[in-house]
């Protein structure tokens, strides 16, 4: 039997933070010898609040930044296929397609569109920014997949792709799954300076590629409990970052108890709670740092690697899309168009 897939990804914005590995990218390693796993690099959801010019140029770097980041996490290429959204045509018309099937209110509700235009200091809302997570269920639902590891703030996008399916499956007959949404094992990771979420425009991350120096910096300068202003004062372990941190990434569990019991009496100092933080975080990090270096210094590799599976990407989005049309009724006088067209285009090669 066929194994089930999984389409998740990212917008081409830079390097990945700790957000990213503990929202979806550790979900994606674990599962990717269980499903047929397929991530996009999203370029061309980052036009809906950076369309220009200078923003567009940066679309290549930060994607081959992405890429090596997910192979240093452990992204197995040979076994998932990495593609570039922009350059699959197929997106373009399933998007088209699926605006039919939902509403400007239904999309109107949807808070992170809110979130985003905000941070975009946009006044009013653009069509393409609004049709953000319609765009999306194109993504989704071009391999059929089943599965969508991501953070929370894309789990309404995901709820929306269901909507979109079953409204299209009722329309036309069976053509898509009904995609399941994966949350990851901490839905959202609180930033260093205590914001609710860390995010690279809040300049509030750890990078996944931060170097050690830079990374104890970053501890050293992390929220924590505002009223201990003193180390024999007692402190609040609950919601404070550092320790939210130290549960995620520290396995010594009884140093860490250790830490609380001693914080929560005024017997430690921030100095100590953040060095064995740190030490954790790159003890952590180091191995995919390591393999981070390997993969950067095998010229060309990633390109080759967004190639092949663009190009693998691109059979499957003719075959979805195919299918989509062939259920809408929509192939009846365009496949005889194609194929003229294809004769045409021949005869014009050879001139
Ligand atoms: N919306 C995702 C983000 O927040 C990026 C993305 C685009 C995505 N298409 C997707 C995620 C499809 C999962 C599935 O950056």
């Amino acid at each position: 039997m066929d194994k089930k897939r999984i389409l998740t990804g990212d917008r081409p914005t830079g390097k990945l933070h700790l957000g990213h590995y503990v929202g979806s990218l550790s979900s994606r390693v674990r599962l990717q010898d269980e499903y047929d796993c397929f991530f996009i690099i999203a370029d061309l959801h980052t036009l809906t609040t950076k369309p220009a010019k200078e923003d567009i140029e940066r679309i290549s770097d930060n994607a081959r930044e992405m890429v090596l980041d997910y192979l240093a996490c452990g992204i197995d290429p040979s076994k998932s296929t990495i593609y570039l959204q922009s350059a699959v045509s197929e997106i373009y018309e399933l998007n088209l397609i699926f605006e039919m099937m939902v509403t400007v209110p239904r999309l109107q509700r949807i808070p992170s569109l809110k979130d985003m235009a905000k941070g975009a200091n946009l006044t009013e809302m653009p069509l393409g920014l609004l049709g953000y997570p319609v765009l999306q269920a194109g993504d989704i639902l071009m391999p059929r997949a089943n599965l969508v590891p991501v953070g929370k703030d894309n789990e309404s996008h995901v709820e929306l792709t269901r909507e979109i399916a079953r409204r299209f499956n009722y329309l036309y007959g069976d053509v898509f799954p009904i995609p399941d949404v994966l949350i990851g094992e901490v839905p959202t990771l609180v930033g260093i300076d205590g914001n609710a979420k860390m995010s690279k425009s809040l300049n509030n991350s750890i990078l996944i590629s931060e170097s050690e120096k830079d990374l104890i910096k970053k501890v050293n300068s992390m929220y924590t409990d505002p009223n201990r202003i003193r180390a024999d004062i007692p402190g609040k372990v609950e919601g404070n970052p550092v320790f939210i941190y130290h549960d995620i990434f520290n396995p010594n569990k009884a140093e860490v108890e250790d830490l609380k019991q001693r914080y929560e009496t005024g017997n430690v100092g921030d100095v100590e709670v953040k060095q064995k933080l740190a030490t954790a975080l790159n003890n952590f990090l180091e191995p995919i740092r390591e393999k981070r270096n390997e993969f950067e210094s095998q010229n060309g590799l990633v390109d080759e690697i967004i190639y092949e599976g663009t190009l693998k990407m691109r059979e499957e989005a003719r075959q979805t899309v195919l299918a989509a049309k062939k259920a809408m009724g929509l192939t009846g006088i365009w496949n005889k168009i194609s194929r003229k067209a294809e004769k045409y285009r021949k005869t014009q090669d050879k001139k």
